[in-house]
């Protein structure tokens, strides 16, 4: 008996414990022992309960891998009903709903409002009795939801214990979402196994909830922010929307802290774009933001109408997700000749921004979403990443759609288009014959991180290569004033400057040089490999399989392409050009051991420096042997954080990674 008390006592810490490390983890963003810690942790509690299970708990921590995968779904009558919200697109609207708000108050007085982000993702509720979760459903008709509990106890920022003074029954309502971060990785690990991607984090988490296997549910990384209360067996639990969120968070769920408290429709109206403006930013997709009466008192005398309560109201973002008629199709010509089907819409405001155009990404894509020319397709643009069509409304198809099919020759050199088995990307057969080809070649020659060519915009590439002036890039040193005079809008005084920057860019680094080549695959970064590795550009022409893949970062398909790029005949006589022109570049030094204090040390910069631009602080840290990624992870060794820096420093601190401010960092690389 003895024994029994002291397991169900060292079960209870072992439980306490994990939670706590949880929500510091997932709620407060402040982690506090090393996965390790958690795991080892975590395993001790599974074996006590795998040898004595009457001593699991519902609240045990052991219930966020998932459980027995269930035939169907039962449903669960909301106690209190679950409302939802009417929309305004703009601010007239904002201005309306606090003028009825102070009619039927009958108050002069300015209300006051609390300002929300509205979270993209799907409204759920949880129900705790005496501090533990017993059950989780979706919204469903609003009456009536889904039990999901098995699935939403696998989400680490839902608590499954509550903390502090808790009311006996208490119902919390919020939404599930998947963060931007996680979402990418998922669809990048799906694209890598070749299955199907989610066409936003809505859908994924949606997607993952409905999983009848928590098991997979668990998998997926879905977070939860808390934003109200159904019933609640405490009368005097909060006064204000805001002192419900304050309680909340003390009970431990996870509440948003881009909240504020305002006056009036304009103060209501500035929060709004002071969020649109931090919109792509943001670590989790919002579609507006919401604004909620403050003071309770005020809520239950405006009431509810039909479906929506009088005292909140979402003000909507310029959607991201648009649906428009996909007119045509073509194919585009990349610098390796992949071809891309581009759509061309009916033009429709995705975002805040007029779209005509949308890729297609390729054929692959095109069969599994089932998408014909004449469509009406769901057209998408969030943050800066380019605009894609990621459905067709099979409902609205009208009759006389037609297939897409990819073209059998380049639709500007008419080459043979090829498809290799196993990729999805065809390529046009051209080569450096294909004019397109040869423009997209020039313009990576020419910009900012290659040979950065001062004045030669992409529209001077196309008017020298469609007027026969040039080429290959070889040809770009080659032309006269006279000649760049010819061209659109181009003064003397303009071509004199364009064959200045010419002649100043001779000058340049052999890792710049590399890397404007436009070998396939190799990138900013490998190109910097392997000139560091082979110091000189004979190096790289002669080296073997063997030798390429002792550089770091190149693999078997790199290595490859290295290899056929300096067989090709026309890229050595390209090459002997440039240098006939007269491009040089100081010689590489093999890096000592003492000259690379930053070897295998990855770095990864957020914010503005005030001594140097971030470009230069990465240059710097690569000649000291260091890394510099684009976004962090456990791996990231340092965080080097300037003035006003974005979601990496976030992430950083939530991972535990070390940051520097510029001190720090000039301090290291000194
Ligand atoms: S309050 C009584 N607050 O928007 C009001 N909803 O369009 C109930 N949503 O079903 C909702 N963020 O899924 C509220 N900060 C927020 C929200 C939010 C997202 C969702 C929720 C709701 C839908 C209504």
């Amino acid at each position: 008996m003895a024994i029994d008390k002291k397991l169900e006592q060292q079960a209870k810490d072992l439980r306490d414990l994990l939670n706590q490390y949880s929500h510091q983890y997932y709620v407060l963003d402040e982690p506090s022992v090393p996965d390790s810690e958690y795991d080892r942790l975590f395993r001790e509690l599974q074996a006590i309960e795998l040898k004595h299970p009457e001593l699991k708990t519902p609240d045990s921590p052991t219930l966020r891998v998932g459980a027995e995968p269930l035939k169907s779904f039962s449903q669960i009558k909301h106690e209190e009903r679950m409302l939802s919200l009417d929309n305004a697109f703009d601010e007239e609207a904002i201005e309306a709903f606090d003028r009825r708000i102070r009619e039927r108050l009958e108050s002069d007085e300015p209300i006051e409002y609390a300002c929300e982000p509205k979270f993209d993702g799907l409204a759920v509720s949880l129900r705790y009795e005496n501090g533990v979760l017993i059950y989780a459903a979706t919204r469903g008709d609003g009456t009536t939801g889904e039990d999901i509990t098995q699935n939403v106890k696998t989400i680490h920022a839902v608590p499954l214990a509550l903390k502090g003074n808790y009311p006996k029954i208490l119902e919390v309502r919020g939404e599930v979402y998947m963060p931007k971060a996680g979402f990418n990785d998922l669809n990048q690990k799906a694209i890598e196994k070749g299955e199907k991607v989610f066409a936003n984090p809505r859908n994924a988490a949606a997607g993952s909830l409905r999983q009848l296997d928590s098991k997979i549910t668990a998998g997926r990384p879905l977070s939860m922010y808390c934003y109200g209360v159904g019933v609640v067996s405490e009368g005097s639990f909060a006064k204000t929307h805001d002192d419900i969120l304050r309680r909340l968070k003390a009970l431990g769920f996870a509440v948003v802290d881009k909240i504020d408290c305002v006056k009036g429709p304009n103060s209501c109206i500035k929060f709004y774009k002071m969020l649109l403006s931090q919109r792509d930013d943001l670590p989790y997709e919002i579609d507006g933001v919401v604004y909620k009466v403050n003071d309770l008192s005020l809520q239950q005398r405006l009431g509810f109408i039909s479906r929506a309560p009088r005292w909140a109201i979402a003000h909507k973002f310029p959607a991201e997700e648009v649906m428009t008629k996909l007119n045509e199709v073509e194919f585009q010509v990349g610098r390796t000749g992949a071809l891309t089907p581009v759509a061309r819409l009916t033009p429709v405001n995705v975002g805040g921004v007029i779209v005509s155009n949308a890729t297609l990404h390729n054929m692959d894509e095109i069969c599994r979403k089932d998408i014909h020319i004449g469509d009406f397709v769901i057209v998408r643009r969030a943050g800066d990443v380019i605009p894609e069509v990621v459905s067709a409304i099979k409902d609205k198809r009208p009759k006389n759609v037609s297939k897409i099919n990819l073209p059998k020759t380049c639709p500007i050199c008419h080459s043979k288009v090829l498809q290799v088995e196993g990729e999805a990307v065809a390529r046009c057969s051209g080569g450096l014959f294909c004019p397109a080809q040869r423009k997209q070649a020039i313009k990576h020659f020419a910009s900012r991180k290659a040979m950065d060519i001062d004045g030669l915009g992409d529209k001077l590439v196309e008017q020298l290569v469609d007027l026969d002036l040039i080429k290959h890039v070889d040809d770009l040193y080659r032309l006269s004033t006279e000649d760049v005079t010819k061209l659109d809008r181009m003064g003397e005084k303009s071509a004199e400057n364009l064959i200045e920057a010419l002649e100043k860019c001779k000058k340049t680094t052999f890792p710049r040089f590399l890397f404007s080549l436009g070998i396939r695959d190799v990138g900013e970064t490998t190109a910097r490999n392997l000139a560091l590795h082979f110091a000189t550009l004979e190096g790289i022409e002669k080296a073997n399989m063997e030798a390429l893949l002792e550089v770091s970062d190149v693999g078997p398909i790199v290595a490859e392409h290295v290899q056929t790029f300096f067989l090709q005949k026309h890229n050595l006589e390209v090459i002997a050009g440039l240098l006939d022109a007269g491009i040089h570049w100081p010689a590489i030094k093999k890096p000592s051991a003492e000259s690379q204090p930053l070897k295998n040390k990855t770095f990864v910069i957020t914010g503005t420096l005030s001594s140097m631009s971030r470009d230069e602080a990465k240059e710097k840290v690569q000649s000291l042997g260091g890394t510099v990624s684009g976004s962090v992870s456990k791996k990231t060794n340092y965080v080097v954080v300037g003035e006003s820096p974005g979601s990496k420093y976030e992430k950083a601190m939530k991972l535990g990674v070390a940051t520097l401010n510029e001190d720090d960092f000039l301090k290291l690389i000194k």
